[in-house]
């Protein structure tokens, strides 16, 4: 796959989640960073590393690849890194307005599919998770490259004959007239109802007796298609029947993935569709940069003796998300001061797909605070999109930053990578990578970026989230 295989270094993707940030050395509650790290870099050698180390087991890239070729699009190529990081902390925004509102409205917003046809409009904003693994469909199997999301419960791919609009992707798009495994869902399945309805937040239609999907992520993000169900194959585990949408009209930035993969709690969900196989437990390990690959895995193991179980909750007016419970925050080795009632307040979600991990207004105030102490004798640089704490570092060649821990119930501290830390656009601007939600009742969202290079493990048959020192780099 192309997000393998490199040895240049393209300038135009120098995306927040590209940067490596190794640490040179460490103190008790602190970070020494080079600045260099602050900026990814590309190995040629990666390519040769096999990590796929179990049936279930499958890799796991950035969607943005700075190491990778150019996109066909000589737009993104003249962007600065500056524009870029922009345009992904706005999108991340739009995910998160998404995410906010669901939770927020009491009914679901009638997005009613007639047919497969929705008008086409230029899509700007995300919907989308930023790390992409392969699964194979069809009868002989295509592999293709998904996007997965733990935020959202359908999967769908784009299929030919693209009736409306296919995007561009790096795989052959998938033709179900080429596969033996492939069958059309019809309007009068009971699959083509409530189920299809609440997987995606919208009224199934029906086209010449086929059941018809449509699914909405950010304002312009969507997919709509044929209901229809295929065999698929992970890794060498095989799932006949398994029920995802056909997308004849795809539209959004899901990059050069074929489409989305979804692992929400829905009974639709790729979680609750191989629970029979994989006892719905998964976990994964996001990579901290671009050059490094991270692994997705599905099925329990035994769990290494560091990880720690925070309980996973559910809310019935986000039946999609993983709730979880987190009660404080620490800087540079002590707990913040904030009440237990901040947190309450809006709940807490884990989301693969959004980047910033979103904090109460008052909590976050309280990370700031405390951040901007410990980094008092660094220049202060301008604010980026949603990022309002940022520093100039011109002329510094390494910087010393306070850990940050993030504490759940029942009081396990979960520490975030240095990685996980700052966002760079330049030198001149490096940001502290939370924000703050608009208002004390939005839900807060523990984000990819504070994840990364932890394993954070699923086990929604028991109810739980764990969090542990990571296997990946
Ligand atoms: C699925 O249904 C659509 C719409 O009726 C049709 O065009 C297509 O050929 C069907 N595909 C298969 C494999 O039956």
């Amino acid at each position: 796959m192309a997000s393998v295989s490199t040895s240049s270094c393209s300038p135009f993707l120098l995306l927040v989640l590209c940067f490596s940030l190794s640490f040179q050395s460490t103190h008790q509650s602190h970070h020494v960073i080079s600045i260099d790290s602050l900026f990814p870099k590309c190995s040629s050698s990666k390519g040769t590393k096999k990590l796929i180390q179990s049936p279930s087991t499958v890799e796991i890239h950035h969607k943005h690849d700075p190491c990778s070729q150019p996109t066909s699009s000589s737009s993104e190529a003249t962007k600065s890194t500056q524009q870029l990081i922009q345009q992904l902390l706005d999108e991340d925004q739009s995910r998160v307005n998404k995410i906010q509102s669901t939770l927020s409205k009491k009914k679901q917003d009638p997005l009613v599919i007639k047919k497969a046809t929705v008008p086409v409009q230029s899509g700007r904003s995300l919907g989308t998770g930023n790390y992409v693994v392969r699964v194979g469909f069809g009868t002989p199997k295509s592999d293709l490259l998904l996007v997965f999301d733990t935020g959202s419960d359908f999967t769908w791919i784009q299929c030919q004959p693209c009736a409306k609009s296919c995007y561009d992707q790096q795989d052959p798009i998938f033709n179900p007239s080429n596969s033996k495994s492939y069958t059309n869902v019809t309007c009068t399945s009971q699959l083509c109802g409530p189920k299809l309805r609440s997987a995606t937040s919208a009224t199934p239609g029906c086209a010449s007796s086929t059941c018809v999907y449509g699914i909405q992520y950010g304002d312009q993000s969507f997919s709509v298609g044929f209901f229809g169900s295929e065999t698929i194959t992970l890794g060498q585990d095989v799932f006949p029947n398994f029920f995802f949408g056909c997308g004849q009209n795809n539209q959004g930035l899901f990059g050069k993935s074929a489409g989305l993969l979804g692992l929400g709690r829905n009974s639709l969900s790729f979680v609750s569709q191989t629970a029979a196989k994989y006892g719905s437990v998964f976990s994964y390990c996001l990579p901290g940069s671009s050059s490094s690959t991270g692994t997705l895995k599905f099925g329990s193991s035994p769990y290494p003796p560091a990880v720690k179980f925070t309980p996973m909750l559910s809310r019935p007016d986000g039946p999609s998300f993983y709730f979880l419970d987190l009660i404080g925050i620490s800087v540079g080795g002590y707990k913040l001061g904030i009440s237990g009632s901040v947190f309450a307040t809006g709940g807490t979600i884990i989301d693969s797909g959004t980047v910033i991990t979103r904090l109460p207004p008052a909590a976050y105030e309280a990370l700031r605070g405390a951040f901007k102490k410990a980094m008092a004798k660094y220049p202060l640089g301008k604010p980026l999109s949603i990022l309002d704490t940022c520093y100039d570092f011109t002329g510094y060649s390494t910087v010393t930053i306070p850990k940050i821990g993030l504490f759940f119930s029942p009081g396990i501290e979960v520490g975030v990578d240095p990685s996980g830390v700052l966002v760079a656009a330049s030198i001149s601007q490096v940001c502290l990578a939370f924000a703050a939600n608009g208002n004390p009742s939005d839900v807060g969202i523990y984000g990819n970026k504070q994840q990364v290079k932890l394993d954070v493990i699923y086990d929604v048959g028991n109810s739980k989230i764990g969090f542990g020192p990571g296997s990946c780099s």
